[in-house]
């Protein structure tokens, strides 16, 4: 197989998982994980399982060892760490997980919400030389407001489009990743698309011919692709989706990213599912 450009990385929690992608691709690029992901997670589950509840120290412990274990198996698109945060988690919470969750690898990069408190968090991150991922995306205009929140980055701030998510709600998730990618084209280069919440070898194939920087793909999308002895979409490859398509819009990526309208539904959703999967591996005292 010839190395894609777009960078793959391993969407789980599982650190065997992601050895087992590796043996079969014979590289992978980075990691992402998110609280779900990580509720998932086999060790955890046994503890949850065996009536062993964490507080949150062990929790952030236990994840701290996930991804020191992931760390080493990948490559340069990093470990994506998530903060924890649910609807009252103000900025500066967020920033100091972001600061700790920073040190517990050399290729991390902390995933922020996309709402106006993890911009500010982002903001206040890149300002420190932390990498981010801004994710739970769902519009061109959050992802302008990413792009204007981490101006000055040292290192290229990564917005995760979460394609699937969209197509549950009947629209074509895909659009949204076209439409930064126009959008960004028009920028300087310092956000790079990670298309997130893919969910079939369609959505995989349509990343590679949009030319996002990176996707995230869960490993059984891999081994399907792997399995199809890593197809490549040719010039007749043409994307069908039956959703509603969403129009590019044009926006000016150098106002202040107050100015764009952010809010989404399905942010607020993905957070509130966030913190319910995290919480229901703490005890009750945590
Ligand atoms: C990755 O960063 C995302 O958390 C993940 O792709 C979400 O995927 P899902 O919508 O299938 O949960």
């Amino acid at each position: 197989m010839t190395r894609p450009k777009m960078k793959l990385l391993v969407d789980g929690g599982d650190p065997q998982e992601t050895r087992r992608v590796k043996d079969l691709l014979g590289f992978v690029d980075g990691q992402t994980t998110n609280p779900s992901l990580i509720a998932k997670n086999p060790h955890i589950r046994e503890l949850v399982a065996s009536g062993h509840k964490l507080s949150s120290r062990e929790e952030m412990d236990e994840y701290k060892k996930i991804v020191k274990t992931i760390s080493p198996l990948v490559g340069d698109a990093g470990v994506s760490i998530e903060v924890f945060s649910d609807e009252k988690t103000g900025a500066q919470e967020m920033f100091a997980q972001g600061k700790e969750m920073f040190t517990w690898i050399s290729n991390a990069y902390i995933k922020y919400p996309c709402t106006a408190e993890g911009l500010r968090a982002a903001q206040m991150s890149v300002s420190q030389g932390i990498r981010v991922n801004i994710t739970l995306c769902f519009s061109q205009r959050q992802a302008a407001a990413v792009y204007a929140a981490t101006q000055g980055t040292k290192e290229p701030a990564y917005v995760s489009p979460f394609v699937g998510r969209l197509d549950d709600i009947g629209q074509n998730g895909m659009d949204v990743v076209k439409n930064i990618k126009r959008m960004f084209s028009k920028g300087d280069g310092h956000v790079l698309v990670l298309a997130a919440s893919i969910r079939s070898l369609e959505h995989l194939l349509y990343c590679f011919q949009l030319e996002a920087e990176l996707a995230t793909v869960p490993a059984k999308i891999l081994e399907q692709w792997a399995n199809k002895n890593f197809p490549m979409p040719d010039n007749q490859f043409q994307y069908k989706s039956s959703g509603k398509s969403i129009p590019y819009e044009e926006l000016d990526l150098n106002q202040p990213w107050e100015a764009f309208d952010i809010q989404q539904e399905l942010t607020r959703k993905g957070i509130e599912k966030f913190a319910a999967d995290y919480r229901a591996t703490l005890s009750r005292s945590a």
